[in-house]
């Protein structure tokens, strides 16, 4: 498989699905993952449809597929949209298939869904990015992003993304180059609130846009900060 910006570890959900056709659109070369090769290559056959149909075939960099171990090997940004149940037992798996200088971002999310709730179940380390964070080698940069991004809003393509994704990470570098990848999508603000030590809070804070969503019965809300120029 030819070399990618990005990866995703099993990108066929909702939520890789929004975030490659996105970074696609905005000319990043992607990748998306499945532990089956003709999965990913179904939904990137659909995913290319929907984003050549949204800007024509001349402006799109089509979005490739392979296996989870190859998109992991071939990637410098490894993004992880796994259910979060399945997290750690994932990131076991292709830990050692991360190449020299690749950066890993978390977009996973520790929640449980009640009738009418949701909460989020707080691992024994802190945040489910604190878990992950003791699994994978230290050799890797860990960052985390788009966990407060709902895959509604990522996935409509037709509309612009207008909001702040919160960025965190210890490796300041990794940070802002994650950084820079993200400030090529249209109107999606990257903000960095600091360290992993950040992760608790961003996990919080997408119970509450789900619950934000619930009560105002829309799909489509999302946090803007307001007061930073
Ligand atoms: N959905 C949202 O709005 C949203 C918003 C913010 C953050 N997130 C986070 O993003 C992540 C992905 O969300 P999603 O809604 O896209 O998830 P999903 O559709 O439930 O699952 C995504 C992919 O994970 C793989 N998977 C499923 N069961 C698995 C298992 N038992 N073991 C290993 N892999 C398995 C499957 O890919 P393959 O079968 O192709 O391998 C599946 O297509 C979650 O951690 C979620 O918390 C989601």
């Amino acid at each position: 498989m030819a070399e990618t910006e990005i990866g995703f570890i099993s990108g066929t959900g909702p939520q890789g699905r929004g975030l490659a056709m996105r970074f696609a659109l905005a000319g990043v070369r992607v990748a998306v993952g499945s532990r089956q090769a003709e999965r990913a290559q179904a939904t990137v056959d659909e995913l290319n449809g929907l984003a050549a149909a949204q800007v024509g075939q001349g402006n799109l960099q089509p979005i490739v597929a392979g296996e989870n171990h190859a998109v992991v090997s071939g990637s410098r940004f490894v993004m992880l949209t796994v259910p979060f149940e399945h997290a750690a037992d994932t990131v076991r798996g292709y830990k050692d298939s991360f190449r020299e200088g690749s950066v890993f971002v978390d977009v996973t999310v520790p929640l449980q869904f009640g009738k009418g709730d949701v909460q989020v179940v707080v691992p024994s380390q802190g945040s489910g990015s604190r878990q992950l964070r003791g699994i994978l080698p230290e050799s890797v940069p860990f960052t985390g992003a788009f966990k407060t991004l709902p895959a509604h809003v990522l996935e409509d393509i037709a509309s612009p993304m207008d909001c702040d994704t919160f960025v965190f990470g210890d490796n300041r570098e990794a940070k802002q180059q994650l950084m820079e990848l993200i400030r090529r999508v249209p109107s999606l603000r990257p903000l960095d609130v600091g360290g992993i030590s950040a992760a608790a809070t961003v996990e919080g804070m997408t119970a509450l846009v789900i619950r934000i969503n619930r009560k105002q019965k829309s799909q489509a809300a999302r946090f803007r900060v307001a007061g930073i120029p």
